[in-house]
């Protein structure tokens, strides 16, 4: 085993073996060595990480959230003096950092330790920026370096592999991995893909985070003052980000909507389903957002149907909810539907996402 083909590999944690085979796709030879946490796993790869990267980079995998490379090995005390010890240790035991790319560290402690990401973050980071190293820059980085605190309960590195040769024996199992990588080929430029937005005032419900993480990985833009149509759209937390944006929204959902919404002359809600809105005749509409709680091939077939009712320069995003087994042959099912009509522009299990995917679509010409 090299120190190059190991990997720590995230994913939603009723997702791992979907995750699983989208890596043993591009790693054929992959290894699992250890479930580092719910959903957070170590493999030999048994390919360099950059060739991994490059793969994904041409075909990105959907349920695999998050990335990094491990190219050292640290054991830990499991006390006060690990973040000084790291940033002691560390930076020589890393790749060089490129001095011209903006660079962060993130940290992820899965185990009992008296210190906090945030400890090691700026440790670690001081002593990589210290004598004319690279700027640090947490919001936008350009190079990582990912650091995963861990407690092994049966793989054990090799001794060769450890920084300074240290076992880490029975008694001593704690470790951190470490491993430096473009921030472009973790998949997520945040620490374990977990992308996280403060709660606000006149939030409607918890849904809202799913749609402002996918404007996010998906990088659209709405258009000013667009008409959008939001199905599935009860209690409103789709109507309601849409809003702020600008959008006309019509809300098609025989649920209710939150009352801070009725009384917005921006908000039209049919109280209907999206079968019978279809039947009325709708709009056309420059974004369409479906977050119906529904099979997921039913819902990709009316979507499908809503398709005609999209402007050419338009987009739509929904979720695809997974069923508990047989998860793969139906998601494949859905998108044979969608491609009929749709390109499919982008595909993730977002962080947000619980039994689902996100998928953005557009029109043949569109996006
Ligand atoms: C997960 S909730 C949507 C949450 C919403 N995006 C938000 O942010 O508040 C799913 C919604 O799908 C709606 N739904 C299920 N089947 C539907 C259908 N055939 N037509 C319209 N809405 C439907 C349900 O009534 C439910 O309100």
């Amino acid at each position: 085993m090299k120190l190059n083909s190991l990997v720590i590999v995230t994913c939603d944690d009723g997702s791992v073996d979907l995750a699983q085979a989208e890596l043993s796709a591009v790693a054929p030879a992959a290894a699992l060595l250890e479930e580092l946490s719910a959903g957070v796993l170590l493999y030999d790869a048994g390919i360099p990480f950059a060739e991994l990267a490059a793969q994904w980079r041409i075909t990105p995998p959907i349920f695999v959230r998050h990335v990094v490379p491990v190219q050292a090995i640290a054991p830990l005390g499991g006390h006060a003096g690990d973040p000084a010890f790291l940033a002691r240790t560390l930076p020589d035991a890393l790749p060089a950092l490129d001095v011209a790319l903006r660079f962060s560290v993130q940290t992820r402690i899965l185990v009992e330790v008296p210190y906090k990401p945030y400890d090691l973050n700026t440790t670690l980071a001081a002593a990589l920026a210290a004598n004319n190293g690279p700027t640090l820059d947490v919001r936008a980085p350009q190079q990582i370096v990912s650091v995963a605190c861990v407690s092994l309960h049966t793989w054990r590195p090799d001794a060769s592999l450890m920084i300074g040769g240290a076992h880490v024996g029975r008694g001593r199992r704690l470790a951190a991995f470490a491993g430096l990588s473009l921030a472009a080929d973790n998949l997520s430029s945040w620490a374990g893909g977990m992308r996280r937005f403060a709660r606000e005032e006149g939030q409607v419900s918890r849904a809202e985070f799913k749609l402002l993480e996918a404007f996010e990985v998906f990088g659209v833009e709405l258009p000013p003052r667009g008409m959008a149509l939001d199905l599935g759209a009860a209690p409103g937390g789709w109507t309601r980000v849409l809003r702020q944006r600008g959008q006309y929204v019509t809300a098609v959902d025989p649920g209710e909507l939150d009352a801070r919404l009725v009384g917005d002359r921006g908000i039209r809600h049919l109280r209907i389903t999206a079968e019978q809105y279809l039947q009325d005749g709708p709009d056309r509409f420059d974004v369409i957002v479906n977050d119906m709680r529904m099979d997921a091939r039913d819902s990709a077939r009316l979507m499908a149907a809503f398709a005609r009712f999209l402007y050419p320069h338009g987009w739509a995003l929904m979720t695809l909810k997974l069923p508990e087994h047989d998860r793969q042959p139906v998601l494949d099912q859905a998108f044979v539907i969608l491609r009929r009509t749709y390109r499919i522009a982008g595909a993730r299990q977002l962080f947000h996402n619980r039994s689902e995917i996100t998928v953005l679509l557009s029109l043949a010409q569109g996006l």
